[in-house]
């Protein structure tokens, strides 16, 4: 199958392990797709400075500096736009982005969870694995989706269970979970270039080689 390299347009409000890790791949050959621009909700967020390291092309875009959730989410759409970007990557990024009919099925949401399992609005970040120890199960993983206009929705990609652990705290899960999100994300950014995600309703099939 004819692979291209996708431009990704990635948002962020935080650390930026996320972005780290496609970098890494990126660098080391292991990814074929390249970052065109990061996006960040946050001024001072660790994963600017990752891309600015780089000289990757950079916006700062902040929720307070909008009237409402569309218009913020406007501007996000024309930056991606400016940057020909070709898949959009939500990388632990903690705001509502509308997505608009030109990029239903070209964005992606990383979830630390089993979705539909512990996911929703509120699940983010360590509240998500809190709320999966609280309920007792013995499983739980990561979710590589496409985006919809719903939290933790859209049609799901990829999946990577992880085993809950006896004397499991948020943080050791939380690790755990992320080793998996780090095969995860790269993999569904590679069956996109690669051209093989075929979206039909809410099932994604993955296409043979
Ligand atoms: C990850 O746990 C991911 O599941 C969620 O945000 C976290 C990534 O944040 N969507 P970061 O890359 O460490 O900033």
């Amino acid at each position: 199958m004819k692979e291209k390299r996708p431009r990704l347009g990635v948002l962020l409000s935080g650390t930026g392990r996320t972005l780290e890790n496609l970098l890494e791949r990126i660098e080391g050959g292991r990814l074929p797709a390249e970052v065109a621009i990061v996006i960040s909700s946050r001024k001072d967020a660790l994963g600017l400075l990752r891309a600015q390291r780089r000289k990757i092309p950079t916006a700062v875009i902040r929720p307070k500096d909008y009237r409402d959730s569309s218009s913020f989410s406007a501007e996000i759409t024309r930056t991606l736009e400016t940057n020909r970007v070709d898949l959009v990557v939500l990388a632990g990024f903690m705001h509502f982005y509308q997505i608009p009919k030109a990029f239903e099925n070209r964005v992606v949401n990383i979830h630390p969870a089993l979705i539909p399992a512990f996911c929703g609005e509120g699940f983010y970040g360590h509240h998500v694995h809190q709320a999966v120890l609280a309920y007792g199960v013995k499983i739980s993983g990561c979710t590589v989706h496409f985006a919809d206009n719903q939290y933790d929705h859209g049609p799901v990609i990829l999946q990577r269970a992880v085993v809950v652990l006896e004397g499991d705290t948020p943080e050791t899960l939380a690790a755990r979970v992320f080793e998996e999100e780090k095969e995860a994300l790269p993999e569904a950014i590679r069956l996109f270039a690669e051209g093989r995600l075929r979206v039909e309703g809410r099932v994604v099939h993955i296409l043979p080689l």
